[in-house]
């Protein structure tokens, strides 16, 4: 993933970009408490309407190193109220209670502390829909949308009842994008982890696709016995010994389980490539995101288990992504 789950390539902390930070633990100038030089901003009444907030909001996430401050102040105080971003930034003089405001200032100085927003608020955006996070889930990335795009664009037909296998789900966010885009599919995603399988049905009924997804928490596909129109997976790809270095928002906040992808980063496409003869139907897909340089050793993977390469997608960054293959 290009904002850092990413490998083999060692990461190393950067310029802030979509919610990258540096390491940063000490108290904010205008965190500080009553003795430094100026007072909190939530304390003097000077900042407890929203126009006034979100300056001095973004002047702070602006110290802590953040490019695009602004933009990243207008996301914390809508997730903070509750608003949109758009509501923001139509009213500034609404007034904040005491309790919204220490709200902002807590999430500021955790966003501060290298946690991205997304984790503090338990939510975050995939293929336009809402999808929530938990300590179990990752934190679904925009590149992640190739593997939806790369099926989209091999199934025309979107009324048919297509059966998906989303290994991996983590937060469903794969399975539920493809059923928004094929309202007769079903599909079934697999987690080895119980917490994941549990918030991806809590996603599916939030989305109003729970009769159409179902969730299990299994090891890959051991217990899946049925057969599939696709298998999606955006397995863990990270080589274990390069975990340490990436960036702290993710090494810190993302689940390892969703990270690991064993001493050479491809130890889950192993063991998910040696299942897909059977999970697939003849002539079916299977998509899975990889990471940055393994798209040679992938490939090489699947043609073992005689699937057929079907294509290569970049992501927006122009990053081999997604290799897409047929059985
Ligand atoms: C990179 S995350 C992807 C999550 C989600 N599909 C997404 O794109 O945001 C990989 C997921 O694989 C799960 N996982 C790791 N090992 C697994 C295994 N042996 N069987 C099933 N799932 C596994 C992790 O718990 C994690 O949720």
């Amino acid at each position: 993933m290009s904002n850092g789950r990413e490998a083999p390539t060692p990461i190393l902390p950067r310029k802030r970009g979509r919610e990258q930070s540096k390491p940063q633990t000490k108290t904010l100038p205008c965190l500080r408490g009553r003795e430094g030089p100026t007072a909190q901003p939530w304390e003097g009444g000077g900042f407890a309407a929203i126009g006034p907030m979100l300056e001095n909001t973004a002047a702070a996430l602006a110290a802590a190193g953040f490019e695009d401050p602004r933009r990243h102040a207008r996301r914390l105080l809508a997730a903070a109220l509750g608003l949109s971003a758009t509501e923001v930034f139509a009213h500034p003089e609404r007034a904040l209670s005491a309790r919204e405001q220490a709200q902002v200032a807590s999430m500021l100085q955790r966003m501060a502390a290298s946690e991205p927003l997304s984790r503090i608020s338990g939510q975050r955006e995939f293929w336009g829909l809402d999808f929530l996070l938990s300590a179990d889930t990752l934190d679904p990335r925009p590149e992640s949308e190739t593997v939806v795009e790369a099926v989209l664009a091999r199934l025309p037909e979107r009324s048919a009842a297509y059966r998906f296998l989303d290994l991996g789900t983590g937060s469903g966010c794969l399975l539920l994008a493809l059923l928004s885009e094929f309202p007769s599919a079903s599909g079934i995603g697999v987690d080895i982890v119980p917490g994941a399988a549990i918030m991806a049905r809590r996603n599916a009924e939030l989305l109003g696709m729970a009769d159409r997804a179902g969730f299990i928490a299994e090891d890959w596909a051991a217990a899946v016995a049925a057969r599939f129109d696709v298998v999606v997976a955006n397995p863990p790809y990270i080589a274990t010994a390069a975990i340490a270095g990436l960036l702290p928002e993710v090494r810190d906040h993302d689940p390892h389980r969703a990270l690991d992808g064993g001493a050479d980063g491809l130890a889950a496409y192993r063991t998910i490539a040696a299942d897909l003869s059977r999970l697939l139907r003849p002539g079916g897909l299977f998509a899975a995101e990889i990471g940055s340089g393994q798209a040679e050793a992938v490939t090489a993977i699947l043609r073992q288990n005689a699937l057929a390469i079907d294509g290569i997608a970049p992501d927006l960054a122009g990053i081999r992504r997604v290799v897409v293959a047929r059985r």
